[in-house]
């Protein structure tokens, strides 16, 4: 195990990874394991049925837990721009001075002399892809992913928006690296962020390390999901829970696709696997009904149903799969670990 990857990592992402996917072989760039890194936005701790939930079935995501380690005891911070500073950053909010949304509109960036996740690895020979949510600043292009080290970006800028017209007040949001795409309006974003990022796995080439972090728009507000999708919950009375589980079973198929990808791509036995909520859901909080039982409180507040959520890791270097880790890991171990 190499001492700089010791440094800084104070959770235990070290006790599950083995230490030759923890090394690498020295000189080998091709042998370096590909990373997707999928973050699902406001996730209840109870809205997957690994957890129990008896509503809603999410075979797809369970499937890499039980494949891999499940993160039993895994925080991150009780809203989204915090989190997502301290996911790219490793740096906790107590560091980054980011303790709130960036409000639309806001001048507002995550620090720019911050190296990023996707800049180090970049440096270590791989090619490093993102979809979806950013909301990290965009008020210059230095802000924007691909200033941040992604070489491709495809998805929205901000914190929230229509998810069919990508409208966010009054403009749309929505680009492919820096281009605005049109093509994509009126087409929900998941379906999108889901064929972009299994297109990536495809064609990935096992000489080059991928990066891929791709950040869906679900289960965030506006509350709003194909109608197949609500269909399938017709049965539950409360109409801002049948959008949750709607929005929740939509993106487990597409969790479903980018790991039937990954199986059948040429980078299979190669790449880890990580799936995270970026805060616990809101329960009766900002119009919508998710549910973190048994964990007190949600979304917005600093109660275990807003900070600890749903996490896992699969795939190369995982000495024991099938296991719960008990130990204490935070959204800040990631990058020291992974780097
Ligand atoms: C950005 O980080 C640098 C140090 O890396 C610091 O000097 C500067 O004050 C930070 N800027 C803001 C706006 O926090
Ligand atoms: C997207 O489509 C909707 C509905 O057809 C339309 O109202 C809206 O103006 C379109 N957005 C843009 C930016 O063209
Ligand atoms: C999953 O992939 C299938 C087959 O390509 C596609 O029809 C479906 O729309 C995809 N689902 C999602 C949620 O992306």
């Amino acid at each position: 195990m190499t001492r700089s990857l010791m440094l800084g990592v104070v959770g235990s992402l070290l006790c599950i990874l083995s230490r030759s996917a923890a090394d690498g072989v020295p000189g080998s760039e091709a042998k370096r394991p590909n990373i997707v890194f999928i973050v699902a936005d406001d996730l209840g701790w109870n809205d997957v049925s690994l957890h129990g939930s008896p509503q809603i079935p999410t075979p797809h995501i369970d499937a890499i837990a039980h494949s891999g380690v499940h993160l039993t005891n895994y925080h991150v911070q009780p809203v989204c721009t915090p989190t997502r500073s301290t996911f790219l950053s490793g740096r906790h909010v107590i560091h980054t001075g980011i303790y709130m949304p960036f409000a639309q509109g806001t001048a507002l960036r995550l620090n720019l002399s911050y190296t990023l996740l996707p800049a180090y690895l970049k440096k270590l020979g791989y090619r490093t892809a993102a979809v979806g949510k950013w909301h990290l600043g965009q008020n210059v292009e230095k802000a924007l992913p691909t200033g941040r080290g992604f070489d491709e970006y495809l998805g929205y800028w901000s914190g929230a928006e229509d998810y069919y017209t990508h409208d966010t007040h009054g403009g749309y949001d929505f680009q492919d690296g820096t281009e605005c795409a049109i093509k994509y309006n009126n087409t929900y974003s998941t379906y999108i962020f889901a064929e972009r990022a299994v297109n990536t796995i495809l064609e990935a080439d096992p000489e080059q390390p991928l990066f891929l972090y791709t950040a869906f728009q679900n289960v965030h507000w506006p509350l709003e999901a194909p109608a197949e999708y609500v269909a399938r919950f017709s049965h539950i009375p409360n109409s801002e829970r049948q959008y949750v589980a709607a929005m929740t079973s939509i993106l487990d198929d597409a969790v479903g696709n980018i790991t039937d990808a990954l199986k059948r791509s040429r980078i299979a036995d190669n790449t880890i696997l990580i799936f995270t909520s970026d805060n616990g859901g809101p329960v009766h909080d900002e119009n919508t009904e998710s549910n973190n039982y048994p964990l007190r409180g949600g979304k917005n507040t600093l109660w275990n149903g807003g900070t600890q959520v749903v996490g896992m890791i699969a795939g190369k270097g995982i000495e024991n799969p099938g296991t719960d880790c008990h130990g204490m890991m935070h959204a800040s171990d990631w990058l020291p670990s992974l780097v």
